[in-house]
């Protein structure tokens, strides 16, 4: 199911954005303004930042199942209309707030954020951004935050899977599934059954994943 949204399927306004950010207080967001139906791109006011929190020019956006939920009115967060949908992202820093201490202004990050991710800014707490590694690009490192984050936390934080344990992961082909893999046979040392690495050989990705440039 991997797709991208390019750049160049984009208005002209949209890609020209970075010549209007100097003069406005402006960005570009995909928008839910009707359950159930197609998303519109607005313009959104920008907001300062808390002393805790970064501003993010936002590169690329995983597009995971619960953003179809939400933006359907199905999931168990019902955010107020209009909403911008998109829990993960990754792209450079902006702005930080007075308290930030983890990242700096032009960083490469990923984050995750409660629905405003799908926009050319997004502004979270500086808990939930990682810096990204050289050698990993912008592109790949999107759509780790929800797959691998949800991997560590059950893995990890809820089963506290010790090595040598084995694991069942009865569905592999997709992102959560093949982060479950990674995280357990990398991370924890833990065994899992052939038959899933097999599925993991067939399949390399299964993410949905957005473009903002
Ligand atoms: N609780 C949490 O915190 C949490 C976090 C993340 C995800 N999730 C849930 O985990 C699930 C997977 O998410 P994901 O991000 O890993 O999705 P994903 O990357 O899209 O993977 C889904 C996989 O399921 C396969 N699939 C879809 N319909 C199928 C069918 N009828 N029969 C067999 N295979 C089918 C897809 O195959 P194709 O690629 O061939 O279409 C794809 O490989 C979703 O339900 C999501 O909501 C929960």
């Amino acid at each position: 199911m991997a797709a991208r949204v390019c750049a160049r399927c984009l208005p002209r306004a949209w890609l020209c954005r970075r010549a209007r950010q100097g003069y406005g207080r402006h960005y570009r967001a995909a928008l839910c303004a009707e359950l159930k139906q197609p998303l519109a791109i607005g313009d959104v006011a920008r907001r300062p930042v808390q002393p805790h929190e970064v501003r993010v020019d936002v590169h690329f956006c995983g597009v995971n199942f619960a953003d179809i939920l939400v933006c359907r009115g199905q999931y168990q967060e019902k955010p107020p209309l209009p909403f911008t949908p998109g829990l993960e992202f990754s792209g450079t820093v902006l702005e930080t707030g007075a308290d930030v201490s983890t990242v700096k202004e032009g960083d490469r990050v990923i984050g995750v954020s409660n629905f405003n991710a799908m926009a050319e800014e997004c502004v979270t707490d500086q808990k939930t951004l990682w810096k990204i590694p050289e050698k990993v690009s912008l592109q790949e490192a999107a759509v780790l935050p929800v797959s691998y984050g949800t991997a560590i936390f059950a893995l990890e934080h809820r089963a506290r899977t010790q090595p040598r344990e084995t694991v069942l992961v009865t569905a592999a082909a997709g992102a959560t599934g093949l982060a479950m893999i990674d995280v357990a046979t990398n991370v924890l040392q833990a065994k899992i059954n052939d038959a899933f690495l097999h599925v993991l050989q067939r399949k390399s990705t299964g993410k949905v994943l957005l473009s903002l440039k």
